[in-house]
């Protein structure tokens, strides 16, 4: 029996939980979790083209941005305390070996560029990976209808070391390639850009959730699925080894990804390592928000800010999320 308690042992009546939930500023006192848009990372879909703000209609509230809109609509999340992007594109051509992916003229590498030169200070991250620009929408190169790891690292490097010198501020391959992490680093490391942090997606399963952001990013397979190189969503202890492997190959945040499915594998790498830890909010758990909320069935604002403080308080240090500038303003 702990004598640190004011009654030991206390149990009911001299035990009350609720008195430290009277009011507003007791419950503030005692709450453990807080949400700040530090943590937010804001996810942006590139095209060509000027002036386009095209509403995507899987994804409501989000847009297909040409590099002006995107600098624009990047530089109001800025101004609302959202320090960083998380830049997708969707390319004007696609070819087997997703050549288009580290084109300089390509949308990605405009924006990088065009970001960094409006807004300095706003962090810029790159998803990395051949799946918005394979015409066959798989994540690597095929040999037959298998995807070929070892291939693909080089492809996948050469796109990171791409996004680099376009000015990105962080890297974040998404491919699920095995020994991606060290192909990317390595390569990096010999073109002087060895400042430039790695962001893996390091347990990503192959989830339903993400079904908005395929239709968003025109990036669906054309045949099979994602099984064989995302993971089994019913995974706990192979999604531990995942992070550790992109660590030992110099990852330097890891990412848990979907979240909500998947709060105790986040809970889970928190307890085990102490390098930063991200989570992505995916666009099935947003655009389930925005429809139920449309329905009227639920209070988007409340159901967002409880869905993003789970995620936290799960052990997410950066929330990936559609909802980052909405919930920038909402907590102003
Ligand atoms: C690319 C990639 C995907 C997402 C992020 N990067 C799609 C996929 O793996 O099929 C999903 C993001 C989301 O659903 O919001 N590989």
């Amino acid at each position: 029996m702990s004598t640190l308690q004011p009654f030991p042992g206390a149990i009911f009546p001299q035990l009350r939980l609720r008195r430290m939930r009277r009011s507003a500023e007791l419950r503030s006192m005692i709450r453990e979790t807080r949400l700040d848009p530090t943590s937010f990372i804001y996810p942006l879909f590139a095209v060509e083209g000027e002036g386009i703000r095209q509403e995507i209609p899987a994804m409501p509230g989000q847009f297909h941005l040409s590099v002006d809109e995107l600098v624009q609509e990047a530089a109001s999340a800025f101004a609302e305390g959202v320090p960083a992007v998380l830049l997708f594109g969707i390319p004007a051509t696609k070819d087997a070996r997703g050549t288009s992916a580290a084109d300089p003229e390509g949308p990605v590498l405009r924006a990088v560029r065009e970001l960094k030169r409006a807004l300095p200070r706003l962090v810029v991250v790159t998803d990395v990976c051949l799946c918005e620009y394979t015409d066959h929408g798989h994540c690597g190169l095929l040999d037959g209808q298998q995807v070929d790891n070892d291939a693909t690292l080089p492809v996948l490097a050469e796109t990171a070391l791409a996004h680099a010198r376009a000015g990105a501020d962080m890297v974040a391959p998404s491919d699920m390639m095995d020994g991606r992490v060290q192909a990317i680093r390595a390569r990096l490391d010999q073109e002087g850009f060895e400042q430039i942090p790695i962001l893996a997606y390091a347990a990503k399963f192959a989830s339903a959730f993400y079904g908005p952001f395929r239709e968003a990013a025109q990036s669906a397979p054309q045949f099979g699925d994602r099984r064989s190189y995302q993971m089994d969503p019913a995974n706990r202890r192979e999604a531990l080894r995942e992070v550790q492997a992109d660590l030992q190959e110099g990852a330097d945040l890891v990412m848990v990804k979907p979240a909500l499915a998947f709060l105790d594998v986040l809970r889970e790498v928190r307890d085990e390592v102490t390098c930063p830890l991200a989570a992505y909010n995916v666009s099935g758990e947003y655009s389930m928000v925005k429809a139920a909320a449309r329905m009227g069935w639920i209070d988007e604002r409340a159901v967002t800010m409880e869905i993003l403080t789970g995620i936290k308080r799960a052990g997410a240090d950066l929330i990936l999320t559609y909802h980052a500038r909405e919930a920038a303003r909402w907590l102003s």
